[in-house]
């Protein structure tokens, strides 16, 4: 059976400040996910969900390497992968730019203290040096494309040559103010900085749209400055 359209959380002044906000080529920002996690420890309902289950299932069979040493998980909400991830990394660091869901994830996660959570926005503030895996789930789609160029660049500044980006995507027919995930891949394709490191697998969602998991590589080509925003 075809999935219902979600209700929509936010007020109309709020959509409609959004909507500007993202015809002036800027993304969500922590107002936009306020109200998500209001009042609730699983804002997404990720537990005990089989089909988030299977995406974790799915990602983590994605990964190109069985270990990694420093890896960053960007947009952690309350920390469902991350609890996945920190089985496969030795020092994981995961941020959101939600101070709501990060707080979350801390009692959430409280069993893996080797989680290190921190509240960042990845536009202004990207955690972490030397990395060897860099995992944006469900998160990119939230910024501009503008955001996501001078995303990109930095986190080719972050990943060490060899190390890898991996981007997980949902896309859903109805989606709107949201960037698909075939811009960043047209990006990732078009830099010198990144090479495709596995075959790009789509899965179906209910017959209304996929999850895109994307493995990319770090060349050894100089990473240059990120242009255009947040970074110095
Ligand atoms: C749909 S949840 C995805 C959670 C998790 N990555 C997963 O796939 O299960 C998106 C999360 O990304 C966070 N987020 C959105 N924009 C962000 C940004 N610019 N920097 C850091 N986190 C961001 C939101 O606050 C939200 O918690």
């Amino acid at each position: 059976m075809a999935e219902k359209r979600p209700k929509n959380l936010d007020p109309f002044w709020q959509r409609l400040r959004r909507k500007l906000r993202w015809r002036s080529g800027r993304g969500w920002n922590a107002h936009d996910f306020a109200r998500r996690y209001q009042g609730t420890d699983d804002a997404w309902s990720y537990r005990n969900s089989p089909r988030h289950q299977r995406r974790a299932d799915l990602l983590m069979a994605a990964l190109p390497r069985e270990t990694f040493g420093a890896a960053l998980e960007v947009g952690c909400a309350e920390g469902f992968l991350s609890e996945y991830l920190s089985a496969r990394v030795a020092h994981l660091i995961a941020c959101d730019l939600s101070r709501e869901a990060i707080s979350h994830a801390r009692e959430n996660c409280k069993g893996f203290p080797q989680i290190d959570f921190r509240v960042a926005d990845i536009r202004h503030d990207f955690p972490g040096e030397e990395l060897d895996l860099c995992l944006f789930s469900d998160v990119l789609f939230y910024l501009s494309q503008r955001e996501i160029e001078a995303t990109l660049k930095e986190a080719a500044r972050r990943i060490k040559p060899g190390g890898f980006l991996v981007m997980a995507q949902e896309w859903k027919d109805y989606y709107s103010n949201l960037t698909p995930p075939s811009h960043v891949l047209s990006r990732l394709d078009a830099s010198a900085d990144w090479v495709l490191s596995t075959d790009i697998t789509l899965h179906s969602i209910n017959g209304v749209g996929y999850l895109m998991i994307a493995v990319y590589q770090r060349t050894a080509m100089s990473g240059g400055p990120a242009q255009g925003v947040g970074f110095a």
